[in-house]
């Protein structure tokens, strides 16, 4: 299977997967840990436009930290305003991003209730007011991440791929479940395959992939031009190798949590560091089906040495 890349915009994509923004999970450090393991895109956790605008030091801190080596990286933005998502996504280009993204999926009740996120599914003329404001205007490119529709009676996923296509977006990716569902049932890759016979800009097609064998079955259905890996990158950071999570060595583990800390300890205190790696050393260790008092040794640790020691007994290297 062809995974040399694609383009959009001005933006070559060395390579067809791409790491998801998750929020809470895909900071900096963990962003440059995917692409040093060959994710080849990869976008901010998404920024709330009212942070933007109200220069929320929050968000600041965080655009502050993109390093080269993650580029290209789009800023996700979210709002239920093309006004504030247009004022917001210009204020941002100070940090240069390579692309900004719309979320037109979030589905949590606290974005998608007030209309932004997934809301957006229910309001198309917003997202056409979104893409006349901006395409022409940026710099840079405007893509979209969406989902297929707010529930299962309001399916609207090739009229809004097709309405951002035509007013400028540049790229779509497609979580390939509705508001509704949540994280439930599985995602339909079908419509995303058909988004892609749909649209004539790049599909990046996402959700539950999980395997080697999924990256290839995805691609196969949907003729996608990226793979985007979200949760499943956190228990296999490898996936982006092509590499399933019982290839990988106790010393392979072992190194990989020690680059990992190490890039944490680039942006933030030790103290903060550890309880933020509890998230990812949980998921690295699962294989080893760790009970709870085994966690909390790891857990308990006060400092980075320690932990790698603790670490180091538990894999008996
Ligand atoms: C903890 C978490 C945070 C997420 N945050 C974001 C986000 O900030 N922006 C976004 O577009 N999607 C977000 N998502 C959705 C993922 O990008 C992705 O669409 C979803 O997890 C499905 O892909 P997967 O099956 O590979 O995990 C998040 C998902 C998770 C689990």
């Amino acid at each position: 299977m062809d995974f040399s890349g694609f383009s959009f915009g001005n933006i070559t994509v060395d390579g067809a997967l791409v790491a998801a923004p998750m929020d809470g999970i895909t900071d900096s450090a963990f962003r440059r840990l995917l692409r040093r393991h060959g994710a080849s895109l990869c976008y901010s956790e998404f920024i709330n436009a009212q942070d933007v605008i109200h220069d929320s030091i929050l968000y600041e801190r965080k655009a502050n930290l993109v390093r080269a080596e993650e580029r290209p990286i789009g800023f996700q933005i979210y709002d239920n305003d093309p006004a504030a998502i247009e004022a917001a996504a210009k204020k941002l280009l100070r940090f240069q991003p390579d692309f900004i993204d719309i979320n037109i999926g979030c589905s949590v009740a606290r974005v998608a209730g007030r209309g932004a996120g997934a809301g957006l599914l229910l309001e198309p003329t917003k997202i056409t007011e979104i893409f006349d404001r901006l395409s022409d205007t940026l710099p840079v490119p405007l893509t979209a991440k969406i989902r297929l529709g707010w529930d299962e009676r309001s399916y609207n996923y090739l009229s809004i791929s097709k309405l951002i296509e035509e007013h400028g977006g540049a790229l779509i990716a497609v979580h390939g479940r509705t508001r509704k569902q949540g994280f439930q049932g599985s995602a339909n890759w079908d419509a995303i395959r058909a988004i892609k016979e749909e649209v004539h800009i790049p599909v990046i097609g996402n959700g539950d992939v999980i395997t080697v064998e999924d990256i290839h079955r995805m691609r196969e259905v949907t003729r996608c031009d990226g793979v985007m890996i979200g949760r499943a990158a956190i228990a296999n950071p490898w996936l982006f190798e092509l590499r399933g999570r019982e290839e990988i060595s106790n010393q392979e583990v072992f190194a990989l949590i020690q680059e990992h800390l190490a890039l944490m300890l680039e942006d933030y205190e030790e103290g903060v560091a550890l309880t933020l790696f509890r998230k990812f050393l949980n998921q690295y260790l699962l294989p080893f089906h760790l009970d709870r008092g085994a966690k909390i040794v790891l857990f308990d640790q006060v400092n980075v040495a320690a932990l790698l020691d603790a670490v180091n007994n538990l894999l008996q290297l």
